[in-house]
């Protein structure tokens, strides 16, 4: 389904050159959940519109379904990291759903009724009618899951999709996304700076070193399905693979611990490596 084959991308030229993406490497099959994660500011959202053709890469090629991506792919949503720019401040929370339907061929009460039901999936269908400046943060970042559920690409990318909500709703929206790609067999490549969510949700976790960015480890997550909040993450399977996954991320010794540690002032999201919440949920 994706191929990326040592993609390699440098912003800028000369003395403030600056090299992102140092040659990655990544294969994800049709209907597998891969998560990416990696320091802050390491080059994983580069990676991500790289994929979606947003950024035309400075070497290596994506191919998306065997065909190398020059714009954006037809079948393909993103989910931005930053989701309050990411939506039409002029359409209601109803139409930012439905508008992309468009391109789906639907007819408006068509679009009307899957925006619904896309807007009942994240809790949000008393909010149809609102404007998204009229939400919070957290609710905001749901219309944008939201749209790109109701889409039902065959190819899903979401960077930090759950980084502004609260924990419940996060872990919430986690078994959403693991139920629409059971349902609609979506392939699906999410960004998170956090393990545990990455070992809970993917089939397969990327760690990815600082920039330049190579891929550090590919991790098979070998959990037993349909997983459960609680009980998949007190398995000792689980413990056992976000704790190597920790190692590993830790263990490099261009990692320093503290950079997994900090939450770098602009972002709101957890910190790489944490407390696992199973140990802090008692
Ligand atoms: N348009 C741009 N022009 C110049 N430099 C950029 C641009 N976009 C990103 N960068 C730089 O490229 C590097 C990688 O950025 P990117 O946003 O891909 O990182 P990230 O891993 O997604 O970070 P974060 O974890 O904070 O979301 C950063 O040093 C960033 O400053
Ligand atoms: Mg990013």
């Amino acid at each position: 389904m994706l191929d990326v084959v040592n993609l390699t991308h440098t912003y800028g030229s000369g003395p403030d050159a600056h090299r992102a993406l140092g040659g990655i490497d990544l294969k994800v099959s049709e209907g597998e959940l891969v998560c990416v994660v990696g320091p802050s500011g390491c080059g994983k959202s580069t990676l991500l519109r790289s994929i979606a053709g947003l950024v035309r890469p400075t070497g290596g090629e994506v191919r998306v379904k065997g065909r190398p991506v020059s714009g954006t792919p037809d079948d393909l949503a993103v989910v931005f990291q930053d989701y309050s720019r990411s939506l039409f401040p002029w359409l209601s929370v109803r139409d930012n759903v439905a508008l992309p339907l468009r391109r789906r061929g639907l007819d408006r009460a068509a679009r009307r009724a899957a925006a619904a039901e896309a807007l009942a999936a994240v809790s949000l269908e008393s909010a149809a009618a609102k404007y998204p400046w009229q939400l919070s943060g957290g609710m905001q970042q749901r219309v944008a899951i939201a749209r790109a559920l109701a889409y039902r690409p065959s190819l899903l990318l979401m960077d930090e999709p759950f980084g502004s909500v609260d924990a419940q709703t996060r872990e919430d929206l986690e078994d959403l996304v693991l139920a629409v790609r059971g349902h609609h067999r979506m392939t699906i490549v999410l960004i998170t700076h956090d393990i545990d969510e990455s070992v809970y949700v993917g089939d397969r976790v990327v760690v990815l070193t600082r920039a330049p960015a190579v891929v550090a480890a590919d991790l098979r997550v070998d959990l037993p399905g349909p997983r459960d909040q609680i009980a998949t993450r007190e398995l000792p399977a689980f413990v056992h693979l976000r704790a190597e996954v920790s190692r590993l991320v830790r263990g490099r010794p261009e990692f320093g611990p503290e950079e997994f540690n900090t939450v770098p002032p602009h972002t709101t999201t957890s910190p790489l490596v944490k407390t696992p919440s199973h140990l802090t949920k008692e």
